[in-house]
């Protein structure tokens, strides 16, 4: 697609969802960049303006559906804003914690979504970008309740992608793996701790994964914004899409092994 019309993103204040609005202004999108509070976004339209793009900063809270608007000619909706809390095993994991994560990153997804579509399909078409995460591919413990959302929303754009084809509004999924934004330093820097003895094991060799292996691949968030602007834009792509080394490279594993084969080397991995 060309780079013209409005842009809208979620979850703008800070992350992937301000490095995703600025690129898109600085490709030529007229971006609207929401977020819960809109002094987060003091100087961002300035810094889009210094590469010569354009951007306004809009109030918008996905679980509010009375902040949720959206503008006429709009061409993409990223729908970035999510959710992470510390993780537990299931069985210690409050049935609250599962609701305040779904209603982020599921439920505010969708009602997003659900006031975009005639907005897209008013300006002729566009694409809706989800963001989900490479962690759904993996079987990895204690992730239950923050894998499980990010698998709605993969589902979600499944079945999205084959309603709005139709209507010339493509669905693009990007799958994240370790993004250096503020929701992968808070993962890296707490550490798991089951309160049930027979999960420590487990939650040690998680917690040594995450210093050892992961904090190597950490990938910027300016580079990860620069690969979903690509994936948005690109009118023949697929719909998944990784935007760091080690989730395009989990999706290329993914892609190419069976079911079993591709969990059996994850278990692996995990020291299973
Ligand atoms: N970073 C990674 O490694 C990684 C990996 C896989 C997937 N992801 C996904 O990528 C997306 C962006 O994550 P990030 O790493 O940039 O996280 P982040 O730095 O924690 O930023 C999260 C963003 O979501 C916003 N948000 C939270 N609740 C919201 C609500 N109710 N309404 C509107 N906005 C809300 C936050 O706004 P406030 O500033 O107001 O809190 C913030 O702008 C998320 O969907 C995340 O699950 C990230």
């Amino acid at each position: 697609m060309d780079a013209t019309g409005v842009a809208v993103v979620t979850g703008a204040s800070r992350g992937i969802g301000r490095a995703v609005a600025l690129e898109l202004a600085a490709r030529g999108f007229d971006v609207v960049a929401t977020m819960r509070e809109t002094t987060a976004g003091a100087g961002l339209a300035e810094e889009a303006a210094a590469t010569g793009g354009t951007l306004r900063v809009e109030p918008l809270d996905v679980t509010r559906p009375e902040t949720i608007t959206m503008p006429s000619g709009l061409r993409v909706l990223v729908n970035n804003a999510g959710l992470e809390r510390d993780n537990l095993p299931l069985e210690e994991t409050p049935l609250e914690w599962w609701r305040d994560i779904f209603e982020v990153n599921v439920f505010g997804l969708v009602e997003v979504t659900r006031r975009a579509i005639p907005a897209l399909r008013g300006s002729g078409g566009g694409v809706v970008c989800n963001v989900s995460s490479s962690s759904i591919l993996a079987p990895v413990p204690f992730y239950a309740t923050y894998r499980a959302s990010k698998a709605a929303v993969s589902a979600i754009s499944e079945s999205l992608r084959a309603e709005l084809g139709p209507q010339g509004i493509r669905v693009v999924e990007i799958m994240p793996g370790p993004i250096d934004t503020d929701m992968l330093r808070h993962s890296q820097a707490s550490r798991i701790t089951p309160g049930t003895e027979v999960y420590q094991p487990l939650a040690e060799h998680m917690n040594a994964n995450k210093t050892n292996s992961v904090a190597s691949l950490v990938y910027p968030v300016a580079d990860a914004a620069g690969l979903i602007v690509d994936a948005i834009v690109a009118d023949d792509g697929p719909m998944r899409y990784g935007c760091d080394p080690l989730s395009t490279g989990m999706l290329e594993a993914w892609r190419s092994s069976s079911d079993e084969e591709f969990m059996t080397g994850m278990l692996k991995s995990l020291g299973g």
